[in-house]
């Protein structure tokens, strides 16, 4: 039987910490419903503490949320603890996010401290946490380079104090997937109590293997992935949300599933680029301006003949306009054709062949041709009725 894959959200914690995407409430607020709307299990609202305007932000949409968790982030600190809860409080459904760097890295570099104060600090945050909440989840940050032992000693001590989520989070996307995908089946074998928690795959993109190291942690036992829509985040992002739900919805032999509209999905990137201030590159999977355009002959000959020769996906499912056959000078006389049939205007062999050769004179010169230049073409080669 497959088996639900938990969406947690965090574009407006991790995706609203990059430069130039911070929202006011009303914003925030508009983009949580749309992730609400979206079915995502758990949205991380905020990092309460950071700013008065975070905590208030937190708070409303603990208020006005429908059927997400809400979760709010903090560091193993309990004043952190004391201001997330307050935030959170309103929530249908709540949840502590707490954690602390577990790499020597971090413990020996950042922390300054040694691993066994480490240990007790992430007990303690927990033990703090669950004071206010049921539904406690812990990161160990940069688990991603900690020492798989160290990890799963850890892991193994704050399960027995109640965390109900452990989020494994590669948080310098250093991870390859088979290293990542291993670190989780690790922990399954080798952490008492693991069995009691979802394990969460927390990626970022420094290698361009977010969505990747995601997969592999879903295929070694993960059970929640946590994600950005458009995959922004600090530095070079973080697994896009669109990338995992959509890999899990095309592979059959992915045997999960996850309870994302994906209709909503094209909607809800806009909103998010728009709020945000990010556009979304062309080139972007599933919702990338290019990502159902077609512009070489070969291919454009080919999704005219069945879209499937060259998609795997129908745009439409994503709430996508349409795969659309765009016209450059690499395009061919099916294309050609197919656009000229779009404006109204049906030639023959003989009036395609004359408007093709001046049509690529065109697209060397402007690169992109539109419908108006098409029916410009059309008027001056050729005698029809179409209006210029
Ligand atoms: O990348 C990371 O480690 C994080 C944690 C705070 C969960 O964002
Ligand atoms: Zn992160």
């Amino acid at each position: 039987m497959a088996e639900k894959i938990k969406i947690f959200d965090t574009t407006l914690r991790d995706g609203e910490q990059v430069p130039g995407c911070q929202l006011n409430k009303e914003d925030k607020l508009i983009v949580a419903k749309a992730l609400d709307n979206l079915g995502v299990d758990i949205i991380e609202a905020g990092f309460p503490i950071s700013s008065p305007a975070d905590f208030d932000s937190v708070k409303s949409i603990a208020e006005q949320t429908q059927h997400a968790i809400v979760c709010g982030l903090t560091r193993a600190i309990e004043k952190d603890i004391d201001v997330a809860a307050e935030a959170i409080k309103p929530a249908k459904r709540a949840r502590i996010h707490t954690g602390i760097g577990t790499s020597d890295l971090h413990v020996f570099s950042k922390l300054r401290t040694t691993r066994e104060d480490v240990l007790e600090r992430a007990v303690a945050a927990v033990k703090y946490a669950k004071k206010y909440v049921e539904d406690v989840e812990f990161y160990a940050e940069d688990a991603g380079r900690t020492d798989n032992e160290f990890l799963a000693r850890v892991v193994e001590e704050v399960i027995k104090v109640g965390a109900t989520v452990i989020n494994i989070p590669d948080t310098t996307g250093y991870c390859l997937p088979s290293h990542f995908g291993n670190k989780i089946k690790y922990l399954k074998e080798n952490v008492t109590g693991v069995h009691k928690v979802d394990l969460s795959a927390h990626c970022h993109n420094d290698l361009g293997l977010a969505t990747a190291n995601a997969i592999a942690a879903v295929q070694n036992g993960a059970t929640q992935v946590e994600c950005t829509i458009n995959g922004i985040g600090e530095r070079a992002g973080n697994t896009s949300l669109e990338e995992v739900v959509m890999i899990i919805r095309q592979h059959e032999d992915l045997p999960y599933f996850t309870d994302i509209n994906v209709q909503m999905l094209t909607e809800i990137s806009h909103l998010v680029a728009h709020k945000m201030n990010m556009p979304v590159q062309a080139n972007k999977a599933i919702v990338g301006s290019n990502a159902f355009a077609h512009s070489s002959g070969i291919h454009q000959d080919g999704v005219l003949k069945n879209r499937e020769n060259y998609e795997i996906i129908d745009p439409l499912t994503v709430g996508a306009s349409g795969s659309s056959i765009v016209l450059t000078a690499r395009s061919g006389r099916h294309a050609l054709n197919y656009r000229i049939d779009k404006i109204g205007v049906k030639l023959n062999k003989e009036q395609l062949e004359e408007v093709y050769q001046h049509f690529l004179v065109l697209a060397d010169e402007i690169s992109l041709v539109n419908d108006e230049d098409l029916k410009k073409l059309v008027a001056d080669y050729v005698v029809t009725n179409i209006d210029s």
